[in-house]
């Protein structure tokens, strides 16, 4: 593995993995060479920049990007910016790596973060939690590592709430999740039981089948606010 920074940035720490996460290896590993021409287009981009946008970043401030894949992201964060990025694969991670823009990159399962609790002032979770076996609990994690009242950006494809699945978008999801991402998750679920407040939730693309949300940490009213291990 090379170095980042002068520094080994892989401390691999594959204990737990499920088989979904585990699978998500390998597809990933396939995915990372056309990653770029698949989610470049200015669709993705404008997207990106206008929910990133929304984090009105401040010097100083500490960020994660949680499965940071290849690093599209880091082109709309500020360079005063600490940028901390994690990713289950390597392939991914090294072009992330390539960027001009400066990250500790590291290779971490993002339902189980190696940080401490309430260390960083966004977490952001673009197209992730669609892809994760276990969004509740990659969610969850998020929440723990934010300081209190820091947010979480998510970017991501969504089933509309209220809404059930069709046999077409369930015959679509084999495909879709077979190539590495499942449209047939609903926020609601992935949120449920925690302490977030919702303060921006829009559509970003694709007839509000992605959407833009924004989060800020509550506090946990009940005892036990560390590691949570929530799972759906
Ligand atoms: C659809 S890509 C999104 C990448 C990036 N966030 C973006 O917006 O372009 C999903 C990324 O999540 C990573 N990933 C999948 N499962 C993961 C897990 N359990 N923990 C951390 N990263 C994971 C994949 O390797 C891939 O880089």
């Amino acid at each position: 593995m090379e170095e980042i920074n002068n520094r080994q940035v892989f401390p691999v720490k594959k204990r737990g993995l499920s088989i979904n996460n585990k699978t998500n290896i390998i597809k990933y590993r396939f995915l990372a060479p056309v990653y770029d021409l698949i989610m470049g287009s200015p669709i993705f981009a404008g997207a990106r920049k206008k929910g990133l946008g929304l984090l009105e970043f401040r010097p100083g401030q500490k960020v994660l990007l949680v499965g940071i894949g290849i690093g599209q992201d880091l082109s709309y964060i500020p360079g005063e910016v600490s940028v901390t990025g994690v990713d289950l694969s390597e392939e991914m991670l090294a072009r992330a790596a390539k960027r001009k823009r400066g990250a500790e990159l590291i290779l971490m399962n993002a339902e189980e973060l190696s940080f401490a609790d309430g260390i960083f002032d966004v977490v952001v979770l673009n197209l992730i939690l669609s892809v994760v076996e276990n969004p509740g609990l990659a969610m969850a994690e998020a929440r723990r590592v934010l300081k209190e009242d820091g947010r979480i950006l998510v970017f991501d494809k969504f089933l509309p709430e209220g809404k059930e699945v069709s046999l077409i978008r369930k015959m679509l999801n084999i495909i879709t999740s077979f190539i590495g991402t499942d449209i047939n998750r609903r926020f609601s679920d992935v949120v449920r039981g925690l302490p977030l407040d919702i303060i921006n939730d829009g559509p970003a693309g694709f007839s509000g089948n992605y959407r833009t949300i924004l989060a800020v940490k509550r506090p946990l009213r009940a005892l036990g606010d560390s590691k949570q291990t929530r799972r759906l």
